[in-house]
């Protein structure tokens, strides 16, 4: 199980009192909430993003993206495919304490991923800098506060599991990428934030979003820096389309954040 070591080792970033969220962050917030309420997911563009996060973590943004230069070979697929590097760690968050927790293999269920679920998946941890990042720090204090709103609960009661992921999907002339190779799915938690870092010569990778039904509620393409989208797992599905290269003579890269959150003590059974 993720939570299986879950003692807090280290304090990854200030519980800053006076890092409020700014007026236009509060507002946003609002309508974030709004959107979410009524269709299950939000996109904001990295434009808007950049607002809501503020100068501060905008100024750590450079070395927060470069640090996906630096991920390692997922070997877990299970189609074999060995276009996908990343880098994985567990953190805990009680109102704006983020802590980092004890390195931790990664799990899904084959409920929530028929590829590649079922077994625990060790991953290179993320960089301790990296997640002690202003950038990445501020956007985990606000993905806290948004779904502590849209869940109408606190994490000062109830904290959140968060799990950080760092993608690289990459694609050639001979090879396309799968951003999601399960096919649209549910993450398995109670909510998820995917923000774009970067694309570099990629064709396609429409993110798509369904109802439990399989019926299309939206789908729209990531293509800046800090875009982003706002997914409530408990009622929709997501996935996003393989990548080609632009340029077939050069490799197609694709790099996402994403960041899943849970209840602590919620022993969500699609967790295993
Ligand atoms: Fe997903």
């Amino acid at each position: 199980m993720p939570e299986g070591g879950s003692s807090e080792v280290r304090v990854t970033g200030e519980a800053v009192a006076g890092d409020r969220p700014s007026p236009a962050a509060r507002e946003a917030l609002g309508a974030i909430e709004d959107d979410i309420a009524r269709g299950g997911f939000a996109f904001r563009s990295g434009a808007e993003m950049g607002t809501i996060l503020g100068a501060r973590a905008l100024d750590e943004w450079p070395a927060f993206a470069a640090s996906w230069d630096d991920l390692g070979i997922d070997t877990y697929m299970a189609d074999g495919g060995r276009y996908r590097r990343r880098r994985f760690c567990a953190l805990g968050v009680t109102g704006t304490a983020v802590s980092r927790k004890e390195h931790q293999p990664h799990y899904q269920s084959r409920d929530h991923n028929q590829l590649n679920g079922g077994v625990e998946r060790w991953f290179m941890p993320v960089h301790d800098a990296i997640t002690g990042n202003a950038f990445a720090q501020a956007l985990i204090r606000y993905c806290a506060m948004l779904f502590d709103r849209a869940s109408s609960m606190t994490s000062g009661a109830t904290p959140w599991h968060v799990e950080m992921h760092q993608f690289r999907i990459e694609a050639t002339q001979t090879e396309q990428g799968a951003p999601t190779p399960e096919g649209p799915h549910r993450d398995g938690v109670d909510w998820v934030c995917v923000m774009l870092i970067n694309r570099t010569n990629v064709r396609s990778g429409v993110t798509q979003i369904f109802d439990p039904a399989g019926r299309s509620l939206g789908e729209f393409t990531l293509t800046d820096p800090i875009d982003t989208v706002f997914l409530d797992d408990r009622r929709v599905f997501h996935g996003v389309t393989p990548i080609t290269p632009l340029d077939s003579e050069r490799k197609a890269n694709r790099d996402v954040l994403v960041l899943t959150f849970r209840r602590e003590q919620d022993s969500n059974p699609a967790q295993g």
